[in-house]
Formats: C-alpha cells, structure tokens, sequence
C-alpha cells in the first residue's frame, strides 16, 4: 500500500532489451522521450561508479583491464538496478546489464560462458507474482556445472562472480537463503568458480546489506570483493568501468557490515507488527560497534578501497578564530568550532581517484552514556592523478555533537549539553582507523540549547534502554537502565499554541498572483476563504493518479476545486521518487539513496538532483517524493536502499544536497518519512518506541539537518506511530520540534491516505481536524482508507469538528492554508486558470 491501481507500472530491468552500446543511449531516449536528458545520464553513472564500495582486493586482482575475464551468475544479466515499490517503480528507458558495460569498457568477456548465461536467462525470465510486496529478493541460480568452470578457466585468467539482492517497500529483507543469506546454488557456484580459478572477485549487486559472514570460508580464493549498491539504469556500466579500472572506486559504507546479523543491537527488537523497541538507544551502527563489539565488525563503517594509496596528512587543527593547538571553552563560541587541514596525496603511480577523509570525535566519560566515536566531518577529494596533492577543510562545530539530557541526569533536563572532560579528534579513512589527532576540552558544563520536552515515552511503555557499563576487566560493555517518559501534559501545550483566527471577509476578489506581486497579503487572500475551500487545501485530490497532474502523478494538492483554482490557486503535482519520477511516462533511473551516499560526495549528489529537478520542470512534476532520510537502524529494513545510511550527519548531509539541487530548478523536494519509519513490517499500524535522547540524536538529526541547510518546501510524515502517536498526529513531532525548533515554515504532507482516529486530549477532533491541529498541513492523496482499501472519496472531519464548539479552529485551518499557499507560492508564478 498504496498499491498504484492504475498506474502503468514502470518496467523491471530484467523485462528491458540490453543496451549494447553507448552510441545507443541518445538514441534508446530520444526515441523513448525527447526529454530525458544524456546529460543526467551520464552524470548518474559518475555517481553510481563513485558509490561502489571495495571491500576486498588482495595483490591487485582489480583492476581487470583487459584481462580475459569470465563472468558467472544470471544477475550479470538480471541485473538488480533499484529495489522495489514506489521507490523505484520508475518506467525506465534501459538498464545497462553488467555484461554488456564489462564489453563496453573493453574487458574481454569470456563469451562461452556469457552465451550459456544469456541462453539460460532467456529461458528462465525471473517470476514476479504480481502482488505488491510479493516482490523476489533473488532469482533463481543457473546451476553451474563445475566442468564449466574448469573449463573457462583454461580461457580466463580472473573470474567474476555476481550476487543479486533486492528488497523494497513492503518487502523487508528476511533471514533467508535467498535474501540475506546465500542460497545453495550461489554456494555451489561459487565453490565451483573457486576452485577452478586462482583469480576470482565477487560483486554484490544489492539495496541493503547481506550477510558476507561466508567469505572467510573461501579465504584467499575470493581475492576481491565490490560492493555495488542499486546504481538505477547506468549502474551495470558504472561498475564495469569500475572492474575495468576506468573509474577508480572511491566509494565508502555508510553502514557497519557485520560478521553476523545477530551481531546487531538492533536484532532482538526488529521486525515485530506492533511494537519496536529501540533498546540499543543511541548506540545505532557504528556507535553501537565501536564502543562495544568491535570484533564483530567485518567491515567497518566509512571503510571502502581504491586502487592507489593516498597519504593522508593533518596539516592544522585550529578553532574558529584561527587559533591552533588545545582551545578550551574560555575561547568563547568560537573555540567550539573546529577546523582542520588535511593534506591527501594520491602516492599511487597508476590510477587517479580520489579518497574520503572522515573526522569522528569521542567524549568524556560523563552522566550520559557516549558512543566511543561519532562522525562529525567528511570531505572527498577531486579526482588526484597519481602524484596530486589536495588540501581539503573539514569543519565542525562542538556544539553539535552535544548530547541531548532526556531523563535531567546532568541537572538539565531537555537540554543539549556537552559535558565537561577531553573530547578527542580522530581524522582518518574509516571510523576504524580514524587517529587522533586533537584534543578538545570543555571545562565545565556546557547548556548548548535549553528545549522542552517532546515526543518522549509513553510511561506505560516504558523500556529499558542500553547505556554503557563496565566489565570486570574495565572493558565498555552494555549496561541497561530505565528510559525516561513523559512529563508533560500535550493538552496545555496545544492550546497555548493555538493560532489567532484571521476574521473572515468573503470574497473581495483578491488571487494569489496578486499576493505573488505583493500586490495583497497572504493574510487578505485567506481571509476570503470559506471554510469548504480551507478544508479542501487541507487534502489532495483525493487519488492518486489525478486529472488534475501529469499522468501517473502520485496525487495532487493545492487547487483541487473550481474555486480554489479561480482564486489563482494553481494544482501542484507530486510524483515519487527517490530514484525516477514514478510518471506513466518514461523517466531516468538514478541511483538509489544508498548508492549516493556512499559516494561521500554532496556536491556530485547535488549537481545530480539539480538535473533532476530540470527532468521534474519538464515533465510536470512540481513536488518529488524524495530524498529518503530514515535510519539504517537494521540492515532487514525493506527500505535500506532508498535511505542513505546508519549515521544522521551523513543522512542529512546527502538529503540536503538532494533538497538543494532539486529546489535549484524552482520545484520541491519532499524528505520522508517522517520519522522512524525503520521497518515495513506492518508499517502503518507500527509503534517506534524510542527514547527522547535517541530520537533526537538518531532519527530526527538527519531530518533536521537537511532542514535548517535545505530548507525543503514539502516534508513528509511517516506511517508509523511514534511511542504510541501516528506521525500524521504528532503535535510534538511536527508542531513542537519541526516547526518550533527547527523553524520550518513549509508544508508538511500525509504519506499516502492515514489511520483513523480521536485526538485523545480532545475528544471533538478525530480523524483530518486531529491532523490539522498537529500542523500536518495535507492529506494525500486525499481520499479516506477503509478496511477494504483506499476510497475515491473525502470524508467531512474537518468541517464536523468545525461546527464544534471544542473542535478544530478557524484559526488552525486557515495556518495549514496559510502553509500550503506558500508552497504554491514559491513553486511558480501563479498561473491565472481563468486566463
Ligand atoms: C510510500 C511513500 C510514497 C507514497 C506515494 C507510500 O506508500 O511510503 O514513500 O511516496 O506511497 O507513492
């Protein structure tokens, strides 16, 4: 849900003729739609290559060159370009297979075995039941005959051998062969290839994390490893030309991959319809190993190889003011801003590529229980010929890694504070090898922002929470203690936040062009609005797939009636994302999210989402679905694949740059889902139970970020409740923290239609006036859900709760208005309808 009816559904990769060539590609889009831009196609592969990860290349097995290469796996053919639902259902022009770009880049590709290959997916095309959800993680192996092998190998010096996986919306992945793990073909495959060949790499080609506990088994027999994350309809030929070596890979996880899933804190808590349990706290990923469990990483966060060596050499460390050496707090505000000079020298004497220079930092032992290492800067190089020098900056302000104080433990309850003690800089290439470089020191106690209390715990859901403990020998281990609940009372914080009512005018005549030329204030434009017209800018068009918008949009907003329109009020369109406009037309396939963070590179994400933006103007999109800015709190996360990463500042480091380069061509951006929408098991009925601290730290900081950076004219709300409120009614959520704290003025949407029920403070708001109130601008699509599915009607909570003299106010719809008119507003001039 929501299952698209009546869209055209977007072509699956494996349904497409290859491309074989790339004098093909202006031709395969111009015939497909003279629109779509060889530009951003070009740039996606730039980027899908920069996001593979090396994991594994032992005596320079990589690059292949042009050795004579033979390539094992049907998903060489089958190739996995994206994950599933509305991420990714994009009807897509081509995919380039991997066997193809490994020709296309001058590999020789053993073509005995290529034929078998493509003889045998030819007769065995991949099953797709056709439910939603009911998507295939795996296609079936071909069965490999190790004669095969064997005898390829009397052809081809380097074998490789490919792994498919995909996961999706309603999909999670699941702990099986097939999904996270292998199955016994791919086994007996690779057992086969091994042992035939004294060269072999394997590539993944996955949306989320799988289990890669299995390569010890075949030590040195499998001599590289690549991980190659969705790279959309260029990532067959991007990590070609990565295996080729045209493209030196530069990529960098954003997740821990460890030795076993179990080995994650989030395990236990993972997964279950009703209740998540977010019991390893603020240790996520990385935080959680690191301080704890550092042999149970196989791969660590931020880590990834290329193919030359770089020198990476700290320069200076100063603070804000230019001052070097160990600043305590007596700086003033400028001390807690920290700037560091990174010398990188590509020492290689082949291949230009460029390295990523991650800063973590630790902190004191104090009150509150710290992760020993938390990403606070990164920056990628320009691409370094061998020899090249680079001196990149990295900065970071102190203050925004304080720790936010849930239970008053520090003596100040619901602030950011940092704790007095040594806080050490680590600079390095991965959080593993991160060294020291500096010490910061905070002498006393420091109250970053005093805040209030929101979205904590429901007291009769208390849990316990991880913290860190000792071990007899002195060692980190984890230690457990009561969560922090909820202190204050939501009734007295909404009705102190209750918005003046603007007195209504009727129509004087005023259109939203002239509140555009400043001819008119929004204020007198609301004024006139009847509360029938102030109820329908509070829901879309009712469906997806509108009249109103481009065919195949995901839902329509803003001017749904004859009225609304002949005030000037013009439809916007709102279209997935994130990785294509999910249009009946055709639409470029971008890389997933996890491909472009693990470029580490914000600005290439940038100048990417700007040519998408360009592809939005274009085809009549005015809102795009996207960026996907959950956590990777578990790597069985359906999701995973159009989020970016376990870690919030690269979280919203990536969204920002998406928001900014799709807000650059004039249209909106829409960071979802908001917030801890971290399974899809059950994910509308789903109760994230979190503590304030984690929350804060963890699954809004991503969101926050790329806010108060981006400024996103639209922002989604997730499906889930959060301890035990919807998202789409979450006052504290979106009244309190997002628009409170964070100062955001946009429009805040639905995700797609939303569950029923009374607002528990005020009996007189059920349903859409509990949402207004929260400031949850739009329903959408719009229509009401019922048990047997989605409607193609409204229902009247809205004006019901109106007429009540303890209901909703004229004053709250006319401030969702006042929100919604001014993303039409800054979307395009208005258009006059009755021009
Ligand atoms: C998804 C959203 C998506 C929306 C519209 C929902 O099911 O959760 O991410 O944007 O549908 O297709």
């Amino acid at each position: 849900m929501p299952q698209p009816a009546a869209i055209e559904s977007g072509d699956r990769s494996h349904a497409l003729p290859p491309v074989e060539s790339v004098a093909q590609i202006s031709s395969i889009l111009q015939d497909a739609d003279p629109t779509l831009d060889p530009a951003l196609a070009a740039l996606a592969r730039q980027a899908a290559a920069e996001g593979v990860v090396l994991l594994r290349n032992d005596d320079g097995i990589l690059p292949l060159g042009d050795r004579p290469t033979a390539v094992f796996g049907r998903v060489q053919y089958d190739w996995f370009a994206v994950g599933y639902g509305s991420g990714g259902d994009v009807k897509v022009p081509y995919v380039w297979n991997l066997t193809a770009g490994l020709r296309d880049a001058g590999v020789a590709v053993d073509e005995v075995v290529a034929e078998q290959y493509r003889q045998w997916c030819a007769a065995h095309r991949p099953s797709f039941d056709g439910t939603w959800g009911n998507w295939p993680h795996h296609f079936p192996e071909m069965p490999l005959d190790p004669a095969v092998a064997t005898d390829a190998a009397t052809r081809a010096d380097t074998a490789v051998v490919v792994i498919g996986r995909a996961a999706g919306e309603a999909r999670e992945s699941t702990l099986t062969p097939g999904s996270y793990f292998l199955t016994a073909d791919e086994r007996a495959m690779l057992d086969a290839v091994t042992a035939a060949f004294a060269r072999t790499v394997v590539v993944v080609d996955a949306g989320n994390v799988m289990d890669l506990g299995w390569l010890a088994d075949y030590g040195d027999r499998i001599g590289g490893v690549l991980y190659a994350w969705q790279g959309g309809m260029e990532g067959g030929r991007a990590v070609a030309a990565v295996l080729a070596g045209e493209i030196a890979p530069s990529g960098r996880l954003t997740d821990t991959i460890a030795w076993r899933y179990d080995d994650y804190p989030s395990a236990g808590n993972f997964g279950d319809p009703d209740v998540g349990v977010y019991a390893e706290d603020v240790f996520v990923g990385y935080r959680y190993f690191e301080t704890f469990a550092p042999e149970r990483v196989q791969f660590p966060f931020g880590f990834g190889l290329g193919y030359t060596t770089f020198a990476v050499e700290v320069a200076e460390v100063s603070d804000g003011a230019g001052r070097r050496g160990e600043a305590g707090d007596a700086g003033g505000a400028d001390a807690e801003i920290v700037r560091i000079l990174v010398d990188v020298r590509n020492t290689g004497a082949e291949h230009a590529s460029k390295e990523v220079v991650q800063v973590y930092v630790g902190a004191p032992e104090g009150l509150l229980a710290q992760p020993a290492r938390r990403l606070a800067a990164f920056a990628k190089t320009p691409l370094l010929a061998p020899g090249e020098i680079a001196r990149l900056e990295l900065t970071f302000d102190l203050r925004d890694l304080a720790s936010y104080d849930d239970g008053g433990v520090t003596g100040h309850r619901s602030a950011y504070v940092l704790e007095p003690g040594a806080y050490p800089v680590f600079v390095g290439t991965d959080v593993r090898t991160a060294t020291e470089v500096a010490v910061r020191r905070v002498d006393r106690l420091r109250v970053v922002r005093q805040l209030s209390e929101a979205a904590a715990v429901d007291p009769a859901h208390a849990f316990a929470r991880m913290t860190r403990g000792r071990d007899g020998a002195g060692r980190p281990m984890p230690a457990w203690e009561d969560v922090p609940t909820r202190t204050v009372s939501r009734r007295a914080r909404v009705l102190d936040a209750l918005p003046a009512e603007i007195a209504p005018t009727g129509d004087r005549g005023i259109r939203l062009d002239n509140v555009a030329t400043g001819d008119a204030t929004l204020d007198a434009f609301i004024a006139q609005l009847s509360d029938d017209e102030l109820a329908l800018l509070a829901r879309g068009d009712v469906t997806m797939h509108s009249p109103l918008g481009a065919p195949g949009n995901a839902g329509v907003l803003g001017g749904v009636s004859e009225s609304l329109r002949e005030k000037g009020v013009r439809p916007i369109t709102t279209t997935d994302g994130p990785s294509g406009l999910r249009l009946a037309s055709y639409a470029s396939l971008l890389p997933s999210g996890t491909a472009l963070a693990s470029t580490w590179n914000a600005p290439l994400v940038r100048e990417l989402a700007a040519l998408h933006g360009q592809e939005m103007v274009r085809k009549g999109s005015d809102v795009l679905l996207s960026p996907g800015m959950n956590i990777h709190r578990d790597p069985l996360c359906g999701r995973n694949f159009e989020y970016y990463s376990e870690d919030p500042l690269v979280t919203g480091r990536m969204g920002a740059a998406v928001v900014a380069g799709v807000q650059s061509a004039g249209v909106s951006a829409c960071p979802k889902h908001f917030a801890a929408n971290n399974q899809e098991t059950n994910r509308t009925r789903h109760d994230s139970r979190v503590s304030e601290r984690a929350l804060r730290e963890i699954y809004l900081r991503g969101f926050e970020i790329c806010v108060r950076e981006a400024a996103p004219r639209t922002l989604m709300t997730s499906y889930n409740k959060i301890n035990g409120v919807w998202a789409h009614y979450h006052h504290d959520l979106v009244t309190t923290i997002l628009r409170g704290e964070w100062g955001y003025t946009g429009c805040v949407i639905t995700d797609w239609w939303m569950e029923d029920a009374v607002d528990p403070d005020f009996p007189d708001l059920a349903d859409n006036a509990y949402r207004v109130r929260a400031q949850v601008d739009v329903l959408m699509p719009g229509g009401v859900k019922t048990d047997a599915g989605p409607q193609a009607y409204a229902d009247d909570s809205i004006l019901a709760s109106l007429a009540r003299t303890d209901g909703l106010t004229r004053g709250e719809l006319q401030r969702g208005a006042r929100n919604v008119l001014g993303l039409v507003l800054a979307l395009a001039p208005v258009i006059d309808a009755r021009a």
